[in-house]
């Protein structure tokens, strides 16, 4: 199987700002100490990462007192052009969807302001035509059909059931959009029974990768369609990467992971 890569522009936030001053998911510790100057050595190796390839990076500036900003794809879901703001669920964090709906803004985006409680695409993963829609513990599921009748898409909501994968992006990698030949990866456990069906009826090849690589958060991976950035811990996710046609590359953001995110969680896709 060969897998093509196509261009891609992404919105990131420099972790100017990052520690963990508060806990609200289970891999953050207030107590744990945070390397503010590791953690941006290994966001610019993500970013220069994009650059290499061709990508096109945009930066927003980071926020004294939003830590969590750096986790760029909470900050709104963009499709077709069309920018669904985010409307977080704690308080701590709902600064950062005005900042980031702004950023669009005055980048001449048509912005929808959420009426509904959602992470953006820490949720919300366009596939193809599709978007794939997590909630159970952030994003409501009336925010999945707001966005539904604000992209026109259809939106096919998946309920996340374990803590430590609480945002979709921590248990779904979107890999291929091609219809010819569409590929996902997901770690089954951290769905209800009903989703994993679902799951597995839509992409019955879909790659399931394991609890271990999945507790890296492996899946929180970025894919330009060929290349993946991938946890270097999930070994075994890698192995199944190469064996579906993907190229695996490692990057380290194991100081970002103290905030309980990864590279997918610092990249937005800016879909035009
Ligand atoms: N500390 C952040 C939170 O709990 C991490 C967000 C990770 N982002 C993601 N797209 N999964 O909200």
């Amino acid at each position: 199987m060969s897998r093509t890569s196509t261009p891609r522009r992404y919105l990131m936030c420099r972790p100017t700002h990052f520690e963990v001053t508060y806990e609200i998911n289970p891999w953050m510790n207030s107590q744990v100490a945070t390397d503010t100057a590791l953690a941006v050595r290994q966001w610019e190796t993500l970013r220069e990462t994009y650059l290499a390839w061709g990508h096109t990076v945009e930066l927003i500036e980071p926020a004294p007192g939003l830590p969590d900003m750096v986790y760029a794809a909470n900050g709104a879901t963009v499709v077709d052009g069309l920018v669904y703001s985010a409307r977080f669920r704690h308080p701590e964090r709902q600064p950062e969807g005005p900042l980031y709906q702004k950023w669009f803004a005055d980048a001449g985006f048509v912005t929808q302001t959420a009426a509904e409680v959602n992470e953006g695409e820490g949720d919300m993963l366009v596939m193809g035509d599709v978007i794939l829609a997590g909630t159970g513990f952030r994003t409501e599921p009336a925010a999945h059909r707001e966005l539904a009748e604000f992209t026109g898409r259809e939106v096919v909501t998946l309920e996340l059931v374990n803590p430590r994968f609480y945002h979709l992006d921590t248990a779904l990698a979107v890999l291929d959009e091609d219809p010819a030949h569409p590929m996902i990866a997901y770690h089954p456990d951290a769905f209800s029974p009903a989703s994993q069906a679902e799951l597995a009826r839509r992409y019955p090849d879909g790659i399931r990768v394991s609890a271990e690589d999945a507790a890296h958060l492996g899946l929180n991976a970025v894919s330009d369609g060929r290349r993946v950035v991938v946890a270097p811990q999930a070994t075994g996710f890698a192995e199944q990467l190469r064996a579906a046609g993907f190229e695996p590359h490692p990057v380290d953001t194991s100081e970002l992971l103290k905030g309980g995110g990864g590279a997918k969680c610092c990249t937005l896709e800016v879909r035009a």
